[in-house]
Formats: structure tokens, C-alpha cells, sequence
């Protein structure tokens, strides 16, 4: 079986946009054509409604065996997400030279497939990364990018966390100074929040509302659904510093703050006024306008009550609604926007600090601090999304020693994330039911680019798609050494991405950084 100028590309019904994809991705990597049309000789794309009865939308089969009449390739799904995974397991099947943009082998090459048939279909159905584009921007082609490499690995849950102390990141037209003043800052800390270092130049940058529309169309495309992150009540200094009526200005000066430059858990959160209230509804009125996602993540987690516990503000505002403490503030806080986006057809999701003080009713959690907050919101009814930072936190370096190039956190190697479990032992199956999927976290407190990025994310990442994508053994029954041993033919197709990964043995000289402030304390807090 094999592919060549030859072959056409028959699209069904359903299929046009996953056409579109196969026609620039693998066209401009193998150079072939991929006319429109049938016949024997034809790749075939398919929605067959019986293996979404079978196996949901994102359920396939690839054919290549030379069973199917009238066809050399033949993909099918449960709908077009389920066509463009099968897809994806194509471009795996012809080998890395499908990974590049452009052919790199002989004019004329044939592209040979072994013959088989594949039937797939996804364990979750949010298998996701979160990117924290506001502690290190990433410019738009980069988001892009990551897109790709999402898709790649049959991802389809890009969470996009906007907004945080260091940096406003998404243009919101009713409320300017957000990005004119929230998305730069003076100068960063270099390292963990307790180094000495700074790196004094200024950093920022945003996403215009065309750019997030198009991150957002470049991700439907590929299947890939966009969760934005507006974070509240904590996690706010860069919007106080734009606008400092929205902090607590009965205790701290918050005209005097500017968008942080340094890392941790920040004081300095949102007032529980009115104010907030509505200037929040307006970001969230645009952020709906712009994302079509159910879910909406509005953050939630490290919030300190102390300029709560000191606002009179904040402490008439406890006494007015009855509430019994400064976590019940919290917990109305989010009520007030779980019902907001309710009203309006989505769902709210937060980290799992939200249980504190009574989670809201619809809400969803993405667990953090462990499993324990996803396993109480699960055994509730509400839908979770394991997130354990023991366990997916890229930012966490990847092995001990001195030579990874900013070494904080956990160590967690590859083999770790791939015997990583996301349905903790001992959850009840209505409860198990609950969880909606997994997904890894990458913090870029200590990644100012997209290689360092690249380091952190990869190849943890393919162990971590393997992870939410399949049916495995329990963790110690695990096959490892099969995983690496396809990871050998993985990290060609790494390379012909172009990522910038973490070699097996270990950092290469360029991927170093001697004598950086990292933080190897096993055990310790995450906040750097
Ligand atoms: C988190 O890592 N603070 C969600």
C-alpha cells in the first residue's frame, strides 16, 4: 500500500474541514497533490454513525489492509473529530518525513503504509493542556504551533490561562487598560521567587480579540476545543494595577501597585464589591463572544484572605449576605459567576480551592493539589478534570541532578507521567463516571520562550497522551520499556516538528543553564 501523486482524496459528507487539514498538512510535507476524487486508488474519509453508536464521536477505523473495495486508505469515525484522529494515526503510519512542511526526501517519492486496520477510540473526552501564557508570553504563531503539536498527539482540550498577576494577556474592547497596562511589566524575576536575579527587560504582549478569534478557529479545525481562563478572585494584581478600583483600596494602596514581576501566592486580590462584579461580567460578556467552549475556567485557586479579613469593605459585604467567613466570600464569589455563566449556557470550572467554603452548584473542578479535591467534587456529582501537580505538572523538572535547566519541583520523569493514573483507586463507578478526563499543566514562571517550552512539555507530553488517550494497565503493570522503545520512532517525529525536547540522556550543552536559581527541594510547596 502506498501513497503518490496518484492519489485522490475522497471526501464524504462531514469530512470537508478534516479534507482541508490532509490537504495542507501532509500535502505540503509529502508534496503530493491529493486531487478530489474516487476510486480504488482513492484515500477515503467517512462518518459512519454506527461507530458513534459504538464508540462516540472520536471513535475511528483506518483501513490499509486492502480490504476495503474501491479504496487504498480508508478512514472512518464516529463524526469529523473521530475521521481526523484516524487521520493523524495515518500521518503516524507514513513515518517522520509526514511531520515536516515541506518534502525533505527524493522528488517522486512513494509513501508506503504497512498494511492493517486500526480501531480506536479515546478513554476521556478531555484529554488537555493548560498553558500559562501571562507569567512568560507566547507570541500567536507559537499558540499555534502548540496547537499543532496538540493535535499531533490527539489532544483536544487547549487551556488557555489569559490572565494572572504578571500579565493581562487578552484585549478586552469595554476595558482597555487591561492590556495597555496589564499585559507589560517592568522586569521579571530570574529564577525561583527567592533568587537574587532579575532579568530587567520589559515583558508583555497580548492576544488582539482577531488573534484569540483565530487561535480559536486554527483549534476547531483540529478538533481541539479552546477553554479560556479568566482568573478571579485571587491571581489579579496585573487588572488592579490597571484598574485599581477593582482591588481592596480600604487596605492597600492600589493605585501604587503595577503588574507583579515576581512569583508566588499574591495578597493582593479582587474586592467582593459590586464593581468587580460588573467589570467582570463585562470581560466575561466579550471572553463568551469569543469562545464557543462549554466549559469556562475563572481560576479560583490561591486566593489569601488576609486583605479580606481587613476590609471593612469586604467584612460589611460578609455581614450583609449572612456569610460565615472569608471562604464563604469565596464561595459566593463563584456562585455569582457559575450562575452567570449558567444563565448564558455554559459551565463554570476552577481549581479546586472552589470546594472551599461550598462548591457551586454546576461547577466542574480541575483537581491540582493531588486527587483528594477532584475525588470529594466526584463523589458530590460535579464533573472533574485530574490535574494532580504530583503528577502533570510540566513545569516540574523531568530528573534529579543539577543539570536540568531550571530544576523545580517535583522530579518526574517520563516513565513517571506514563504510569500516571487519572482515575484514583478507590473511587466509587458513578463517581469515576465524573471524571470528564486529564489534562497537564505548564506554569512558565521559568520558561521565557518557546524552546525552554518545548523542553518542559516534551516528551512527557507524548507519555501523557498515551495516558489519556488509552486503556492501560495499572500503573505498575505498565509496559515502559515498549513505550520507550516506540519512543524511539517518536522522537524522529519530534524532530521533524522541530521540538526542542528533552534528549533521554539528559540536557544537551545548548539546553543547559550552569548555575541557574532552581529550586530542588522534593516535597516543597509549587508556587516558585
Ligand atoms: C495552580 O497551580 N495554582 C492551579
Amino acid at each position: 500500500m502506498a501513497l503518490d501523486a496518484g492519489t485522490p482524496l475522497d471526501a464524504g459528507p462531514g469530512t470537508e474541514g478534516v479534507a482541508r487539514w490532509l490537504r495542507s498538512a501532509l500535502g505540503a510535507a509529502t508534496g503530493l497533490p491529493f486531487a478530489p476524487g474516487g476510486g480504488p486508488r482513492a484515500v477515503r474519509l467517512r462518518v459512519d454513525p454506527g461507530i458513534e453508536r459504538a464508540s462516540g464521536p472520536e471513535g475511528y477505523r483506518l483501513s490499509t489492509d486492502g480490504s476495503v473495495e474501491d479504496a487504498a486508505v480508508l478512514v472512518e469515525g464516529g463524526a469529523a473529530a473521530g475521521v481526523f484522529w484516524g487521520v493523524q494515526t495515518l500521518r503516524q503510519l507514513l513515518g517522520p518525513d509526514a511531520y515536516r512542511k515541506a518534502p525533505a526526501g527524493p522528488h517522486g517519492r512513494v509513501w508506503e503504509l504497512p498494511r492493517l486496520t486500526v480501531t480506536d477510540a479515546p478513554r476521556f473526552r478531555w484529554r488537555g493542556l493548560m498553558l500559562d501564557v501571562s507569567r512568560h508570553f507566547m507570541p500567536k504563531d507559537d499558540v499555534l504551533r502548540q496547537l499543532d503539536l496538540l493535535a499531533a498527539h490527539k489532544l483536544n482540550v487547549f487551556h488557555f490561562h489569559l490572565t494572572d498577576d504578571q500579565g493581562w494577556r487578552i484585549e478586552i474592547r469595554r476595558h482597555p487598560r487591561l492590556t495597555e497596562i496589564g499585559s507589560w511589566r517592568a522586569r521579571t524575576k530570574w529564577g525561583h521567587r527567592a533568587s537574587p536575579l532579575w532579568n530587567e527587560t520589559p515583558h508583555g504582549g497580548f492576544y488582539t480579540q482577531d488573534d484569540i478569534r483565530e487561535i480559536v478557529a486554527y483549534a476547531a479545525e483540529r478538533h481541539i476545543s479552546v477553554v479560556p481562563e479568566i482568573d478571579v478572585p485571587g491571581h489579579s494584581q496585573a487588572a488592579i494595577a490597571a484598574y485599581p478600583e477593582l482591588g481592596n483600596s480600604d487596605v492597600v494602596d492600589t493605585a501604587s501597585l503595577a503588574v507583579w514581576d515576581t512569583w508566588g501566592v499574591n495578597p493582593n486580590v479582587l474586592a467582593p464589591s459590586e464593581t468587580t462584579l460588573r467589570f467582570y461580567e463585562g470581560v466575561f460578556e466579550e471572553v463568551l463572544d469569543l469562545f464557543p467552549s462549554t466549559f469556562v475556567h475563572i481560576g479560583g485557586d490561591e486566593c489569601p484572605k488576609d486583605q479580606w479579613k481587613r476590609s471593612p469593605a469586604a467584612q460589611a459585604r460578609i455581614a450583609e449576605l449572612g456569610l460565615a467567613d472569608e471562604d464563604e466570600l469565596q464561595s459566593w464569589f463563584v456562585r455569582h459567576f457559575d450562575r452567570w455563566l449558567a444563565d448564558r449556557g455554559r459551565r463554570l470550572i476552577g481549581w479546586d480551592e472552589i470546594l472551599e467554603g461550598g462548591l457551586a452548584p454546576g461547577a466542574a473542578v480541575s483537581s491540582w493539589r493531588g486527587y483528594a479535591g477532584g475525588v470529594a467534587a466526584a463523589e458530590a456529582g460535579h464533573d472533574v478534570v485530574m490535574c494532580p501537580e504530583q503528577h502533570v505538572y510540566l513545569d516540574h523538572r523531568q530528573a534529579p541532578g543539577d543539570d536540568e535547566p531550571m530544576p523545580i519541583g517535583y522530579v518526574r520523569t517520563l516513565e513517571d507521567v506514563y504510569r500516571f493514573e487519572p482515575v484514583p483507586a478507590g473511587l466509587s463507578p458513578e463517581a469515576a463516571a465524573h471524571v470528564l478526563g486529564t489534562q497537564a499543566n505548564v506554569w512558565t514562571e521559568v520558561m521565557e520562550n518557546r524552546a525552554r517550552v518545548d523542553y518542559q512539555v516534551f516528551p512527557r507530553l507524548a507519555a501523557f497522551a498515551e495516558v489519556a488517550w488509552s486503556e492501560l494497565p495499572a500503573p505498575a503493570d505498565r509496559d515502559f520499556a515498549d513505550f520507550e522503545r516506540r519512543m524511539t520512532a517518536h522522537y524522529r517525529r519530534l524532530d521533524a516538528l522541530g521540538v526542542d525536547y528533552r534528549p533521554p540522556a539528559g540536557p544537551s550543552p545548548r539546553q543547559r543553564r550552569p548555575g541557574v536559581p532552581g529550586r530542588p527541594i522534593e516535597g516543597a510547596p509549587p508556587n516558585v
